[in-house]
């Protein structure tokens, strides 16, 4: 679909201009110097030639078809431009002016009309208010860009055009290439998505990476992303991490989920990298783009020094990469030609007197061990050593290698044409350790996502007739929060094991139903007002007799209309009380982007201040359920500690899934937590003890 953008036959730019100095000349100058093979249209009304082409007062008037229109015209001149192109049968256009939706309203609005306008025509735009598109292997640069970038398998895409100026200038510096380069601007038409579907079918792209801001539509996002990283992995830096949003919320999870947990959920759930840094992203990029991807965990360190060495095994520690000790045929051969005090165990320290030579050797053993899935080599420039003799060395081994390797070598003046030479054969080379470790753990991670058997979804029937009724009986009463009694319903509705209770409004029935549910009870108070009810003093656990139920009964009402006396008080809740069991949280919010989100972490009052929660997108595959339960710090609390028996973790996955299903089946709801659900010993269940709802119309 995109060919067009990437591959024309022939580029007409309209705004083309005689003036060196205005971006109609500079994109046209980039156009023909750097060797774009098709037909180039220079469109102006006021000239006859520029740079050498004849031009052409009106898109009409060009003889041929032309394929891909370029505007670079004020923004005032834009729509008039795009009538042409329908007219003209263009079906790609790159829009760089800018003055549209980022100015603000009435941008917003040309914006708008804009869109419609080249929808209904059949025209597909880039931008508007970006840098352009430069495809190396077509040699197009239909962009103002200073330079072409080297040819090279890396696909970048980005929102910011400031991001691109910058990164193309860095890459010249370090001699990367990409394939494609794409400047997305204001996403007006194509988007990420529809780029990363065409750079998923473009042979010479092998990595894909994006600066973002935003996601515009998070579920076409993720689909497009699931399916491009099962061929290509997809590298993202994503700006704009703040949780602004989440402060007004009222529930825990809400308060928890800032949109970046929603993309961190997302690119996790669809198999992208997430960097955090510009230095990641080309990190990983590098190793991505160059090398094999493992085919396990287990890391093998070359070092001619301890230190380097420790920090790298260090690095792997905090990694899942496995730092598996040489096995014995493998430590013999290398002991064969190292002197006795070398380490030949993992890392490998061949010591500050190795010379090119040793390092040969050493990396040719290495190369033969099936055990040890990848290399890293780190040297100090030691007055032994030639680096540069040992880089042509690895180029040499790589060049038949299997296996990903990796260089790290340390220092700047007595490596920098050593790194060079690397980086020319396509070796990735890094100036830390760190930064190493963590290019090949995102190889290992991206290979054991690609390698999982397909995700697993369960369905769960239901009773939706009858949350509906609940629902549109509390919205007509013009209320969002649902009360208790409602939020058990609603889990009902589901299955989900609930507590014995009763709602009693007065002392007398509170005793009865005590007696009725069997002591010990818990007591809460039911109020659709009261969101924090242990906060406020509505909550007593472990009630023991007819006398503590009339005392708390007495004592939480007073509590509530002292604290809080607008709230509607309609009566008290008594509850079974549940004897054992940990308490994690389960939540539903919902991201502008992403849709509905489901949260768990270990439950009670402290998970606010801890923070110790996963979220991921709904629908929750089994998968999904089972990682954001192990991904917790506290997930060993769980297992079981110092002879604990381990907490039913079936129990909370079944209740993670029946959540997910509640949030897709009612859009409605915007904030949920069941808090907390007690979960019990292995195969005993869990109980949702509590919970509460937000809807909106
Ligand atoms: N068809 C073809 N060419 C036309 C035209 C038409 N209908 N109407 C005017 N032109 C010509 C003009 O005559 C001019 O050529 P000239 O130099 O020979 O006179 C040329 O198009 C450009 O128009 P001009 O009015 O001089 O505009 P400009 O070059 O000063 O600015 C933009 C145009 C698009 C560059 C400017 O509006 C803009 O958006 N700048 C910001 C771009 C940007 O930052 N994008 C985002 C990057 S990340």
């Amino acid at each position: 679909m995109l060919q067009h953008f990437f591959n024309p036959s022939s580029v007409a730019v309209v705004g083309a201009s005689q003036n060196p100095h205005k971006i109609g000349y500079e994109i046209l100058e980039n156009i023909i110097q750097y060797n774009f093979r098709g037909a180039v249209y220079p469109i102006n009304p006021k000239a006859d030639e520029i740079l050498g082409q004849k031009a052409y007062p009106d898109l009409m008037s060009v003889p041929g078809k032309i394929d891909l229109a370029v505007i670079v015209v004020p923004p005032a001149l834009v729509m008039d431009v795009v009538e042409q192109c329908g007219e003209k049968g263009v079906d790609s256009v790159i829009i760089i002016t800018a003055g549209f939706k980022e100015t603000g309203p009435k941008g917003s609005h040309l914006e708008e009309a804009l869109a419609v306008r080249a929808r209904a025509l059949g025209i597909h735009v880039v931008g508007p208010n970006c840098l352009g598109i430069i495809d190396t292997t077509s040699s197009l640069n239909a962009s103002f860009a200073e330079g072409m970038p080297l040819p090279g398998h890396i696909g970048f895409f980005s929102q910011s055009g400031a991001m691109c100026i910058a990164i193309l200038d860095w890459a010249f510096g370090q001699n990367i290439g990409f394939s494609r380069f794409v400047s997305l601007g204001n996403k007006m038409d194509i988007s990420e998505v529809e780029i990363m579907l065409s750079m998923e079918r473009d042979a010479n792209t092998r990595v894909i990476l994006g600066y973002s801001e935003s996601i515009d539509n998070g579920p076409h996002f993720m689909e497009a992303a699931r399916r491009v990283c099962q061929t290509k992995p997809i590298i993202i830096i994503k700006s704009g991490t703040t949780s602004a949003g989440a402060k007004a919320a009222s529930s825990h999870t809400g308060a928890l989920a800032g949109s970046d947990n929603a993309y961190t959920a997302a690119f996790k759930q669809s198999g992208v990298i997430r960097a955090k840094s510009m230095q990641d992203l080309f990190g990983y990029a590098m190793a991505f783009a160059t090398q094999p991807l493992p085919e396990g965990p287990s890391v093998a360190i070359v070092t001619n020094s301890g230190g380097p060495g420790i920090l790298a095994a260090d690095a792997c520690d905090r990694s899942s990469l496995h730092l598996t000790p040489i096995r014995k045929e493998t430590a013999d051969r290398l002991r064969e030609f190292l002197p006795p005090t070398a380490a030949v165990y993992n890392p490998v320290d061949i010591i500050g007197d190795a010379t090119e030579e040793r390092y040969e050797k050493t990396l040719e053993v290495i190369l033969q061990d099936d055990m040890l899935h990848s290399v890293l080599i780190l040297l100090a420039p030691t007055a032994a050593v030639d680096a540069e003799a040992v880089a042509y060395s690895i180029v040499k081994l790589a060049k038949n290698a299997d296996k990903p390797i990796i260089t790290v070598f340390m220092g700047e003046r007595g490596v920098r044409r050593a790194r060079r030479i690397l980086q020319d054969h396509s070796i990735p080379s890094y100036e830390y350790p760190e930064d190493a470790i963590s290019a090949m753990d995102a190889m290992a991670s991206y290979r054991r996502w690609r390698e999982k058997p397909p995700r697993q979804y369960r369905h769960f029937k239901g009773d939706t007739g009858k949350v509906r009724q609940i629902f549109s009986s509390i919205i007509k009463q013009h209320r969002h929060d649902l009360i208790e009694s409602e939020a058990r319903e609603v889990l009902r509705a589901y299955q989900f094991r609930l507590p014995e209770n009763r709602i009693a409004k007065t002392t007398k029935e509170a005793v009865l139903a005590a007696s009725e549910i069997g002591y010990p009870v818990v007591m809460k108070i039911a109020s659709p007002d009261v969101l924090h009810k242990s906060d406020m003093g509505g909550v007593r656990v472990g009630i023991e007799n007819d006398a503590q139920v009339e005392e708390a009964f007495f004592d939480m009402t007073s509590s509530i209309r002292l604290r809080q006396p607008d709230a509607r008080i309609l009566g008290v809740m008594v509850q079974e009380m549940i004897p054992q069991g940990k308490e994690v949280i389960l939540g539903i919010t919902r991201d502008m982007q992403f849709g509905p989100m489901i949260m768990f972490g270990l439950g009670g009052i402290y998970v606010e201040v801890l923070k110790d929660v996963s979220f991921r997108i709904a629908p929750l595959s089994v998968e999904s359920a089972d990682a954001m339960i192990r991904e917790i710090r506290s997930f060993p609390l769980l297992r079981g500690v110092r002879g604990e028996a381990p907490a039913d973790i079936e129990a909370i996955r079944d209740a993670l899934l029946r959540l997910s299903q509640i949030a897709i089946d009612f859009p409605e709801i915007i904030e949920a937590d069941i808090n907390p659900l007690l979960v019990c010993p292995e195969g005993q269940g869990a109980v949702a003890v509590d919970a509460r709802f937000t809807i909106h119309e």
